[in-house]
Order: structure tokens, then C-alpha cells, then sequence
């Protein structure tokens, strides 16, 4: 049970922050290739709507399987302040997650989502490096 859960929260931490790697180092630069603004903007949608998607896939899965995690196999995390820094830095990547969905993406505003794409990629790249450090 608990490798099942440990899998399952490996592989969304995959998804989300490969994701944000491929969006901001792979897509990004190569959507230059498309002439016209209008084929670029519908192209971009198209892409961050799946992707999206998956990201709101992968923080229900992280968070469930986390608890699941925690609660059932690692209770020495409660009072383990470096695992208290990943689910702050989780719940700020939510958050950012939420604005750049509603307020950006959602009214068309796709110019200013790579910003905060590559703030959240940040973030979970600070989580992994905590990871490592978590005994
Ligand atoms: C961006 C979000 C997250 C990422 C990238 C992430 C990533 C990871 C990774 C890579 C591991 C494996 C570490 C290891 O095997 O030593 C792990 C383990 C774990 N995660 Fe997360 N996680 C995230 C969110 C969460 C959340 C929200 C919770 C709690 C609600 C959580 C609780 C745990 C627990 C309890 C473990 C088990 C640690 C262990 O195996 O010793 N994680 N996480």
C-alpha cells in the first residue's frame, strides 16, 4: 500500500514539475516558429488547457497520497519542520496555480502565465531540495 502511494505521488510530482520544464524551456521558445499571433495564441491554449488539467490532476493526487504518506507510514514528519516548509511551499504553489488559472488563463491573458509558470517551478524545485534533506 504504502509503495502504491509512494508511486502515485512520484509520478504527479513528475507530471506537474516536468511540465512546467517542458512549457518553459521546450514549448515556449519554439512556439516563435508559428507566424502569426492568433495561430500562437490558439496553439497555446490548446496545449495549457491539457496541461492544466493534469495539474489540477496531479495537486488532488500529491495531496491525497502525501496524507496517506504521512499519516500512515512517516507520523515522525509532524514534528519535522523541513516537511512543514514543503506543505507551506505546496500550499503557495496552489495558490499561485489558482490566480494563474482563473485570473490568466481562463480570461485569455496567456502572455503572463509563463511568469508565473516558471515561479511554481521554482517552488517545486525548492521542494525537492528539501526533499533531499528531509532525514
Ligand atoms: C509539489 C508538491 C510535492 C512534491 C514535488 C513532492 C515530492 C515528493 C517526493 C519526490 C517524495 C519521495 C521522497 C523519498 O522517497 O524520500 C515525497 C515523499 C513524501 N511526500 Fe511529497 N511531494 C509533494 C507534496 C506533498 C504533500 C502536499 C504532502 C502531504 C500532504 C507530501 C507528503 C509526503 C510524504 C509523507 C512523503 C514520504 C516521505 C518518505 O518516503 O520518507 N508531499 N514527496
Amino acid at each position: 500500500m504504502v509503495k502504491s502511494l509512494l508511486f502515485l505521488h512520484l509520478l504527479f510530482a513528475i507530471v506537474w514539475i516536468g511540465g512546467m520544464v517542458y512549457s518553459l524551456l521546450f514549448l515556449k521558445p519554439s512556439l516563435k516558429e508559428l507566424a502569426q499571433e492568433e495561430q500562437r495564441h490558439r496553439f497555446l491554449k490548446s496545449v495549457l488547457s491539457r496541461f492544466f488539467s493534469a495539474v489540477w490532476l496531479s495537486l488532488l493526487v500529491l495531496f491525497l497520497t502525501g496524507m496517506g504518506l504521512w499519516h500512515g507510514y512517516r507520523r515522525d514528519f509532524s514534528d519535522n519542520p523541513l516537511f512543514h516548509a514543503k506543505l507551506f511551499l505546496f500550499a503557495l504553489m496552489t495558490l499561485v496555480f489558482v490566480y494563474l488559472y482563473f485570473f490568466l488563463f481562463r480570461r485569455g491573458r496567456l502572455s503572463q502565465v509563463p511568469n508565473l509558470v516558471a515561479v511554481n517551478l521554482i517552488l517545486g524545485l525548492l521542494v525537492l531540495l528539501i526533499i533531499t534533506y528531509i532525514s
